[in-house]
């Protein structure tokens, strides 16, 4: 295994498209790295840099100690993971995931080993030989992440490997995905546009915006500490509340709580009720306070659309950002 510098790296496309700007990241041998940011926000640029599927216009890209802007694709000892799997279709999960073995001329035998042992960790012995189109979602995605560890790899690189998965699949895959990268010990670097699931699975979280980095660090200390307005409404469901005036201040909505301030230093707002949301273990209240609508997380009590509401939050759980 190893780990990866990104250093000032930079992408501008043909077409001039700005779309990586002086992205500086290291990532740690054996790190769950997840890249996790809006559409269009070059997660899949950077990936497709590292996994060398794309030149890199500026900077400097390490995989372990080694500069390799210039190695071809072949010699990065990196596999990619992509979000259509990218399978081979009358070609049997057996053969699938021996394609790249065999491809580096490995012996018959070696190869069959290879592949037993691989399918046997995810799962997939008795499937060996059926197709991709026999096979559920959930199967195709195992076979692609099986493709990419027969290579042995220092590092993985998965591209929304899960969004083809339906909700229920998703977290049951998403928990695989954790269990095995810690089995392995690899170094991942993971894209996604879901927050949570940038939340539940990295060691540490990268969000992007815009082509450039707004914040790295573990999942809970970015949802605490969120750097900016922007990683501050991309976290959290519903988002940060984010109030209006000279500096913005901002609240999440299950730390507002329903009733007056208990003291002058708390933030307190009154407005009306103009929706409730259920959620099965709690309510989201949508209050109306003048030009701001907030979201109040409660875990009970009844509550009607149209009824006026108090609520108030401590002074430690409110967060300043300034207008900049
Ligand atoms: N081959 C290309 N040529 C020109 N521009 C491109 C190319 N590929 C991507 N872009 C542009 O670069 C920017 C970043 O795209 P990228 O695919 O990296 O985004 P992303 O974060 O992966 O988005 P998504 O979540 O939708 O997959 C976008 O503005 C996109 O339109
Ligand atoms: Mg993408």
């Amino acid at each position: 295994m190893a780990g990866l510098t990104l250093h000032k790296i930079k992408k501008v496309y043909e077409n001039g498209v700005n779309a990586v700007q002086h992205i500086d990241l290291e990532i740690v041998d054996g790190e769950f790295m997840v890249l996790v940011g809006p559409s269009g926000c070059g997660k899949t640029t950077t990936l497709r840099m590292i996994a060398g599927l794309e030149e890199i216009t500026g900077g400097i890209l390490k995989i372990g100690d080694r500069e390799m802007n210039d190695t071809p694709p072949g010699e990065r000892n990196v596999s990619m993971v992509f979000q259509n799997y990218a399978l081979y279709p009358h070609m049997t999960v057996f053969k699938n995931m021996a394609f790249g073995l065999k491809a580096r001329k490995v012996h018959k035998s070696k190869i069959q080993e290879i592949v037993q042992e691989t399918a046997k960790k995810i799962g997939l012995e008795d499937l060996l030989q059926r197709k991709p189109g026999e096979l559920s979602g959930g199967q195709r995605q195992r076979v692609a992440l099986g493709r990419a560890m027969v290579r042995n790899p220092s590092v993985f690189l998965l591209d929304e490997p899960l969004s083809n998965l339906d909700a229920k699949m998703r977290t049951s895959m998403r928990r695989e995905l954790a269990l095995l990268q810690r089995e392995l010990k690899a170094t991942m670097v993971y894209v996604t546009h879901d927050q949570a699931e940038a939340m539940t699975l990295g060691d540490r979280i990268c969000v992007m915006h815009e082509g450039r980095i707004q914040q790295v660090g573990r999942p809970m200390d970015v949802y605490e500490n969120p750097a900016n307005t922007f990683v501050a409404s991309f976290l959290g469901n519903p988002p940060m509340n984010l109030l209006q005036g000279k500096d913005q201040i901002g609240v999440r909505p299950e730390k507002l709580k329903i009733g007056p301030a208990p003291e002058n230093s708390c933030l307190q707002l009154n407005g009306v009720l103009d929706m409730v949301e259920q959620t099965g273990d709690s309510q989201i209240l949508y209050l109306k306070c003048g030009q701001d609508t907030v979201a109040i997380r409660v875990q009970e009590g009844e509550y009607t659309t149209g009824q006026e509401l108090t609520c108030h939050a401590l002074p430690k759980d409110l967060h300043t950002f300034s207008k900049q």
